[in-house]
């Protein structure tokens, strides 16, 4: 059960992937810029799939201003063990939307390695790279984005990998996943659920009526062991979902 301490979920429809993204871009600048006038440093975990594209479009484009990139840290909340040059590749996805198309530091994007082979040394790598910007795991991003997939998993936290109480409870920052067979790519690398969990807000994406069912799960908390239910971040835990998603029941 949620504790006491975890955000209620804030949960807006909308009519289209084209208009979740358009607002969930308006949100994520909105929070950057406010917090930027505080802290010197934004730190942003990415999403893989197909769902982020547009949004990631949007962050690159001139409509939401130029954003302080110089400010802003990339991470990923998972990758897919591919070369990054891959079509399957999660930095692939953010070269080809977002970092080929704006002015940012290297030193500020911090992709997940996956040197041939060597998943496990992947792993520990990244954990490195995480522990160096966030010493302490309960204060991680200031937004970690997600997607959902139609079994409730997110980043590559899936249902039949571990179980939910070794999820919620991992030791690990980053860990190696196999991912079930239905996947294309089978191994991967994914920040854990305490690592998402020690980010300010999590904004999920959610588009395509072939996710409501798992989405109603979550929602109306009938599935609390679903990974993507596990996620509960510090502050704001919010669904930009479009009417395909959308639960019919939900209020
Ligand atoms: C990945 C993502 C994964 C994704 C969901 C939804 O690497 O694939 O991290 O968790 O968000 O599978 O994917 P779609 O956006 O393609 O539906």
């Amino acid at each position: 059960m949620p504790s006491s301490s975890t955000p209620s979920p804030t949960v807006q429809q909308y009519s289209d992937l084209d208009a979740l993204s358009k607002a969930a871009a308006r949100d994520l600048t909105t929070d950057i810029r406010d917090t930027l006038q505080t802290k010197d440093r934004y730190t942003l975990a990415l999403a893989g799939g197909s769902t982020p594209r547009r949004l990631y479009e949007l962050l690159a484009s001139e409509e939401e201003g130029t954003l302080p990139w110089s400010k802003i840290h990339l991470f990923w909340g998972d990758e897919r063990y591919v070369p990054h040059s891959h079509p399957k590749s999660n930095v692939r996805l953010v070269a080809d939307t977002l970092t080929n198309h704006i002015s940012i530091p290297d030193a500020n994007v911090h992709p997940i390695p996956t040197p041939a082979d060597r998943p496990e040394a992947a792993a520990t790598a990244y954990t490195n790279t995480l522990h160096q910007y966030f010493p302490d795991r309960s204060a991680t991003f200031d937004t970690a984005l997600l997607g959902l997939g139609t079994d409730g998993h997110t980043a590559s936290l899936f249902p039949e990998t571990g179980s939910p109480e070794q999820r919620r409870t991992d030791g690990a920052w980053v860990r190696t996943v196999t991912a079930p067979s239905r996947h294309e790519v089978p191994i991967r690398l994914t920040c854990t659920v305490p690592t998402l969990n020690g980010a300010r807000r999590a904004l999920f994406l959610v588009a395509g009526r072939k996710k409501r069912n798992a989405l109603a799960q979550i929602l109306d908390r009938t599935a609390p062991t679903l990974p993507a239910a596990q996620i509960q971040p510090r502050e704001s835990l919010l669904w930009y979902v479009d009417a395909a998603a959308y639960p019919t029941a939900f209020p």
